[in-house]
């Protein structure tokens, strides 16, 4: 039986742009790399992974009484997610992220949170009536909200997993209730510990500082093309990051890890092996371009794990 996941996150509309260079202070810069708006948000791309890779998806979110929003709405409804707890904020617009995309793939973001910093305890409450198998939470909407919908989360005996992302050295970690995976990347490490994880060394120094901070079963630091190092509080691993074709655009292969090794850990219980399919989600994603929409399906990733073509 598929597994039920509540998200709890934002709901973004991207404007992408494909750029040669970044512009330097007080630089204006012709780029005709390309641009466009497309479906994004770190909520919305983790919550599109599940449906993609096979499970019941329900999204709590908030979406401006926009085009935006209404253009995100009815994706998450093609993208089959049960949008019936994404509400609709007549006061504030829709989030939106200015992606900046450079010509290696890697991206810098801004995220306008509009909408995403009113999703309120009670409308998480609502949702939490779905019974969900799991809770999915990031912090791209305020940080006591998802404290709070965590806690109300682990009250009723539901597992909890946290995509740390974005990061603030303010987040109070220590207000977050017992979780089963605890993830954020490279960056949101050093935001957090003051140590770059790059190596085995300083990702077990950088891990054991978060350990102290976050009450977790496993804590899986994300490393991009290095791939992902896992700490349970007395052992580490590293996990090899896979490739599955040229990188063209990094946006989202975060999202697809954390939401594809959550599923995958759901279904399992084997940490390895859900972080093994984490890796090749994120590896599928680095090569399509955009947020939501380059995320992969099941038999993708499942192809990519047997040695076989995308
Ligand atoms: O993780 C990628 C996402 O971060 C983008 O889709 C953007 O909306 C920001 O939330």
């Amino acid at each position: 039986m598929s597994k039920k996941i509540l998200v709890i996150g934002s709901a973004n509309m991207d404007l992408s742009m494909n750029m040669y260079k970044l512009p330097e202070a007080g630089q204006t810069l012709i780029d005709d790399g390309g641009v466009a708006y497309l479906p994004g948000g770190k909520g919305a791309n983790a919550a599109i992974a599940f449906s993609r890779l096979g499970a019941e998806c329900v999204f709590s979110a908030k979406l401006g009484a926009d085009l935006h929003g209404q253009r995100l709405y009815q994706y998450y409804k093609e993208q089959g997610l049960n949008t019936a707890y994404v509400k609709v904020d007549k006061e504030n617009p829709t989030g939106i992220a200015v992606v900046l995309k450079e010509s290696d793939g890697n991206n810098r973001i801004i995220v306008y949170p509009g909408a995403n910093a009113h999703l309120s305890a009670d409308n998480i409450a609502e949702a939490l009536d779905c019974n969900p198998d799991a809770v999915y939470l990031g912090f791209e909407v305020p940080f006591a909200v998802a404290v709070n919908a965590a806690r109300m989360a682990s009250a009723r005996g539901i597992p909890v997993f946290i995509d740390a992302a974005p990061a603030d050295k303010e987040h109070a970690l220590e207000n977050l209730p017992y979780v089963e995976i605890f993830s954020p990347n490279e960056t949101e490490t050093k935001e957090y510990t003051g140590i770059l994880p790059q190596g085995a060394d300083s990702s077990l120094r950088a891990a054991l500082s978060l350990y102290k901070r976050v009450k977790c079963r496993y804590l899986v630091i994300k490393q991009g093309e290095r791939g992902a190092f896992v700490y349970d509080g007395r052992h580490y691993r590293f996990v090899p990051a896979m490739r599955a074709g040229n990188t063209l655009d990094t946006t989202a292969a975060g999202d697809a890890f954390t939401a594809a090794m959550t599923l995958r850990y759901l279904e399992c219980g084997d940490i390895i092996t859900a972080v093994k399919y984490g890796v090749a989600a994120g590896a599928i994603a680095v090569t399509r371009r955009g947020a939501s929409s380059s995320i992969p399906t099941a038999a993708e990733v499942e192809a990519l794990l047997a040695g076989g073509n995308v």
